[in-house]
């Protein structure tokens, strides 16, 4: 197994490219420094006790206090709950990794069940690599390059210097390049990486400000470095343990991690690198990372996901798992038993829950101005009202989603901002829940599968277990 890690920074980046969705206005929990919640804050509104809870919550992940902790946010449809988990997301540092997983992804990976919550738990489990790298950071003074009679070979030297010492350097056909892409030239101030051979280029040197009043004004000029030419620098980069997995389980390579279809990892390789992270931490090379795995409507999942669960939270490199459900009393799924928010009492036992409760008038219509913002959306002063009544009356995701219709509607009208008259269309247009529920007790004969006893259902094969 190589030890060379290559990180991925730039994969991760394309994979948090934002659209508008469903939770882009939340930029954070929208606590002060001691933690006590704002009115309305980075896209929050209300539900000041759940924001608290969840900031205590960060703010021990943060400290590195807590491992192998779970929470449930537990409440109604609609109040916040995934919007409080993305607003955690924010609030933790860069480095610490935060992954969502939906219940029922679970069962639709070509992996086993427990396969995709272990590379889950591994996606969330940062190490933090230090490494030292070998550096020649100096002035260049002067590169001298020698063609052979073809072209096709190169020889030089490179003359580079600090404050106190100056050294000549032979060059290879590679170094030339490398010096040539970077277009260095005498004056430049510029790292080599000794183990890679990359070349960085800092800036110009100051001693050269004067001669060169010709260059560009993007020109950053620094300082001659002082001391000896090869320095040790220390480096650190963050990857998660699932990462480290994939790299170098042989049969995948590095690449499965942008098509993300990264199959099955061996139990063997797994344990290499435990063993291997291991030593890194006692030699102080590395450090772990807990982060945080959020499961989204976690009543989904199986008893045998949940046992899993029981016993994975109690691994040393465990992360802070974030569940979410809007179950009340019912069943486990895959057996017969009923328990509160279909979680077994034994898993039930080591959560922290955090409950959500329904907004009120007044912060559905603080949320729905804050989503007009965020989708660009100018509406008047009675629309804003008669959307606060209707998500006062059915519930807070379908008021929002009007938004976006109604500002169609507005727009084929040609009308600048969205009116009572686009929102009422909308709500014709669109049925909530309750409304969908009436419908169906309406016509429910005209349906196929349905299961009032009056219709002549088709036969069908026998349904999914439940
Ligand atoms: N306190 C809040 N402040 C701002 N936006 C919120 C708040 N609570 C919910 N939302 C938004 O309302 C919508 C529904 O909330 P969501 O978090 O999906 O509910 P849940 O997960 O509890 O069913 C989402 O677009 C969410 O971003
Ligand atoms: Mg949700």
């Amino acid at each position: 197994m190589s030890a060379s890690i290559v990180t991925n920074s730039e994969s991760r980046d394309l994979l948090r490219m934002e659209r508008v969705g469903a939770h882009s206005h939340i930029r954070g929990l929208g606590l002060d420094d001691a933690l006590e919640p704002r009115a309305s804050s980075q896209g929050m509104v209300g539900q000041l006790k759940a924001r608290k809870a969840a900031g205590v919550i960060v703010r021990m992940i943060e400290a590195g206090k807590i491992a192998g902790r779970a929470v449930l946010i537990a409440g109604p449809p609609s109040t916040g709950k995934t919007a409080i988990a993305m607003g955690m997301a924010q609030g933790l540092g860069t480095d610490v990794p935060f992954t969502m997983l939906a219940s029922s992804e679970i069962f639709s990976l070509e992996m086993s069940k427990t396969e995709a919550l272990t590379q889950a738990f591994r996606r969330s489990i940062g190490v933090r690599i230090k490494e030292e790298t070998e550096l020649i950071e100096g002035e260049v003074v002067e590169i001298q390059v020698d063609r052979s009679m073809t072209g096709s070979s190169k020889t030089g030297k490179l003359t580079i210097k600090t404050t106190d010492m100056e050294t000549i350097y032979d060059l290879g056909n590679k170094m030339i390049d490398a010096l040539n892409k970077e277009k260095v030239m005498a004056g430049d101030v510029i790292t080599i990486d000794k183990a890679s051979g990359r070349i960085t280029r800092l800036g110009r040197s100051f001693t050269r400000a004067r001669d060169y009043d010709a260059m560009g004004s993007d020109v950053k000029f620094v300082q001659c470095p002082e001391g000896e030419l090869q320095k040790r620098k220390e480096v650190v980069h963050t990857v998660s343990l699932h990462e480290i997995d994939v790299i170098n389980s042989r049969t995948q390579g590095f690449l499965a991690l942008f098509s993300g279809d990264t199959g099955e990892i061996k139990a063997e390789v797994r344990d290499q690198i435990n063993t291997k992270v291991s030593e890194w931490r006692e030699e102080g090379k590395a450090d772990i990372v807990p982060g945080v795995l959020f499961i989204d409507e976690v009543h989904m999942l199986d008893i045998e996901c949940f046992s899993f669960l029981n016993r994975a939270l109690e691994d040393d490199m465990a992360p802070v798992v974030v569940m979410a459900t809007n179950r009340g009393v019912t069943n486990i799924r895959g057996t017969k038993y009923k328990s509160p928010h279909g979680i077994p009492v034994d898993l039930l036992d080591r959560l922290l829950i955090i409950s959500t409760v329904p907004y009120s008038e007044d912060e559905i219509s603080k949320i729905l101005a804050i989503r007009c913002q965020e989708e660009d959306v100018e509406m008047t002063d009675e629309a804003k009202d008669l959307l606060t009544r209707i998500g006062v009356e059915t519930s807070l995701r379908y008021a929002i989603h009007l938004i976006t219709a109604a500002n169609l509607v507005a727009r084929k009208r040609k009308a600048t901002a969205v009116d009572v008259q686009d929102i009422k269309r909308v709500y014709m247009l669109f049925l909530d829940e309750k409304r969908s529920v009436q419908a169906m007790k309406d016509y429910q004969d005209q349906y196929m599968f349905n299961e009032a006893p009056s219709s002549t259902a088709m036969a069908v094969d026998a349904p999914m277990e439940m």
